[in-house]
């Protein structure tokens, strides 16, 4: 951070912004990266990339952050919410087909916890029918589907570096960019509509107002906390899966017994560590275990509420049940994981639960 203060530029796409977008496209193959001051900002670059006009169609998990719907309604979309599996929270892939009209534009598939979703089913479905696929892996920095990092399959993904995620830059975010026909209007939707970067790069010899766009880049001070975040990548991963299988191990017997569900990573996904949830069997049993780890110190905490029935968007859903949604806006439960927890810490919590 220093040093980005000592170069002189502390706006936006300096040396650092280049370092952290070099970093990525070349460990994880995304054609152009841009990053973004959070992953909404990179969502909505999206939406604008996808040419959303009022009315067209977007397919959206219901469990999932507002942003993965809202960036689009920004635009005009009308959102079609999809439901999640049964074995996990992500959007189930084989219910996706019977959601498509001739207004679809695009798909969402959210990688929740960093688990990849049904990627091949899912880019099957949108080559059918001619759609774009925007990845919301806001949460699957570092995971993979067969092999192929998340972020790198649909036509265009999103990422977070909000604190709570795997690698942090207070807020931030990144637009990853996979089909090239979209890296010339991106750049410039990210410079407040100017061709600005093509001046910077000696393409034109004056730059100005060409297209939409906003202030979407993040400045160097940012860019430069997230650099050192980068340099610490494996150190944190492998602290985070650590952490992750302990919880794992500690908890299956109670598991094994009925008494909830442990997070499942189907055999086509990798384990990015982002999160440990527990499923309970109901609201109740829920919020019992909540309220014991709260009288322990505990601060585990339930997470999306189904946005089909959130009050801006109840009049506006269809009427579909979404019951695996709802099941997880009531049964799933978060138990701490950050990088500062130790294994004590993950025994400590472990035992309280055990004692269930
Ligand atoms: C699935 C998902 N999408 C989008 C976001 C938005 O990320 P940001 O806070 O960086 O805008 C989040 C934030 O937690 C998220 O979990």
């Amino acid at each position: 951070m220093y040093q980005a203060v000592y170069n002189g530029q502390l706006s936006g796409n300096g040396k650092y912004t280049k370092k952290c977008q070099h970093y990525f496209e070349n460990q994880y193959g995304f054609k152009k990266c841009l990053l973004t001051t959070s992953c909404t900002d990179a969502l909505e670059m999206a939406a604008i990339l996808c040419n959303i006009q009022l009315g067209d169609e977007v397919i959206v998990p219901s469990y999932t952050f507002v942003s993965s719907a809202l960036a689009f309604v920004r635009q005009g979309a009308k959102i079609v919410f999809a439901d999640s599996m049964e074995r996990n929270p992500n959007i189930d892939a084989e219910k996706i087909e019977s959601l498509i009209t001739p207004r679809t534009k695009v798909i969402v598939p959210v990688h929740y916890a960093g688990v990849a979703c049904d990627m091949d089913r899912i880019m099957e479905i949108a080559e059918k029918y001619d759609l774009l696929v925007v990845e919301d892996a806001a949460q699957a920095i570092d995971s993979f589907y067969k092999g192929k990092p998340l972020g790198s399959i649909g036509h265009l993904a999103a990422f977070s570096f909000h604190e709570t995620k795997n690698i942090i830059s207070g807020e931030g975010g990144m637009l990853a960019i996979n089909d090239e026909r979209f890296i010339r209007r991106a750049e410039i939707i990210w410079e407040k509509g100017t061709n600005r970067a093509e001046f910077f790069r000696g393409e034109v010899n004056k730059y100005g107002w060409v297209d939409v766009g906003s202030s979407f880049l993040p400045s160097e001070v940012v860019a430069a906390f997230l650099w050192a975040q980068l340099e610490s990548l494996n150190e944190i991963q492998q602290k985070r899966k650590l952490l992750w299988n302990k919880y794992y191990e500690l908890l299956k017997p109670l598991a094994d017994s009925g008494r909830f569900r442990l997070p499942d990573i189907p055999e086509y996904a990798t384990n990015n560590a982002h999160m440990f949830y527990l499923v309970c069997n109901s609201l109740e049993e829920r919020t019992a275990l909540i309220q014991l780890l709260k009288e322990n110190d505990i601060l585990a905490v339930f997470h999306y509420l189904s946005l089909h029935s959130s009050p801006y968007y109840q009049d506006k859903h269809d009427g579909r049940s979404l019951s695996n949604c709802d099941r997880y806006a009531d049964c799933l439960v978060r138990l701490p994981m950050y990088y500062d927890l130790n294994i004590e810490d993950v025994e400590r919590i472990c035992n309280v639960i055990n004692g269930l």
